[in-house]
């Protein structure tokens, strides 16, 4: 699999014309049980195509010069969903891994692992550790996997960590900075995403990223998550090529 971030391609990506492109592009994979539903299948095999659409997403990454991509692969609030689909969904991370790891290591790409890990099955957490263990010096696109991940459980370890070191004396408390918590979540040393593409129709974050999105742009589509492939990630990119990113300031045309 050729996924590292490749400069000569990024001239060639969809925004050209404007040559900005996202450093990290965050995905909330959604719809696969309605595109199974709406085909009659079980919803299983929905998620079973979404792991197909997922490996075509992290290759045109690397191909356009991508350097972070995020992937919403399961919320902490996915636990309440049927035990039979839960332990469907746990079987298909594990095969991921097993399967593609290799592959992603020889095509240079890191792995990290955000969400809680306190409570996760045993051999769960041994295989994200693994991955995460392999691939902590490549140097190509860093796959964030969000599994167990509520944005609101990372800011509360973040403001139990830093009250810890409080309590300790290693800080005082005027040192909690924006930039002290940020270091406390489990994104620390990421850059923020640039853009966020929800795919399915579904316009919310469901507890995704929620401080790190403050001034990401967003990008919504309807395609159900099976059915996303390059074509709609080149969608995606034009699009953010043409917005305009303030951060509260001017343009530099109306200074
Ligand atoms: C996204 O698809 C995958 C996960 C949440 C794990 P859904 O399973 O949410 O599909 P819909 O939204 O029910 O169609
Ligand atoms: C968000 O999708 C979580 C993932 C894509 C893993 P959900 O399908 O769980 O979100 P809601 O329930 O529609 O908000
Ligand atoms: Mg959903």
């Amino acid at each position: 699999m050729n996924v590292s971030p490749d400069r000569n391609q990024q001239a060639h990506a969809a925004d050209s014309s404007s040559g900005k492109m996202p450093r990290h592009v965050a995905f909330i994979m959604d719809g696969n049980g309605r595109w199974a539903t709406a085909r009659g299948l079980p919803r299983t095999e929905g998620h079973r195509h979404g792991l197909e659409a997922l490996r075509k997403t992290i290759r045109h990454a690397g191909k356009r010069g991508i350097e972070v991509v995020t992937i919403y692969s399961f919320s902490s609030e996915n636990w309440s969903r049927p035990e039979t689909e839960v332990s469907f969904l746990m079987g298909l991370l594990r095969r991921f891994v097993q399967r593609d790891l290799s592959e992603l290591h020889e095509a240079n790409v890191k792995i990290s692992v955000i969400g809680g890990r306190d409570d996760l099955e045993k051999g769960i957490l041994a295989l994200l550790e693994e991955a995460e263990q392999l691939t902590r010096n490549n140097t190509g696109l860093n796959l964030v996997v969000a599994f167990n991940y509520g944005a609101r459980a990372e800011i509360a370890r973040a403001a139990k960590r830093l009250a810890e070191d409080a309590v300790r004396g290693d800080i005082h408390p005027d040192e909690i900075s924006e930039e002290s918590i940020g270091n406390a979540l489990d994104t620390r040393g990421i850059p923020d995403p640039d853009l966020i593409v929800r795919t399915s129709g579904e316009m919310r974050l469901s507890n995704f990223l929620l401080w790190q999105a403050a001034y990401s742009e967003f990008y919504f589509c309807d395609q159900h998550w099976p059915d996303f492939d390059e074509a709609a990630f080149d969608e995606a990119l034009a699009c953010f090529s043409n917005r305009q990113r303030r951060y509260g300031g001017l343009d530099a045309t109306a200074l």
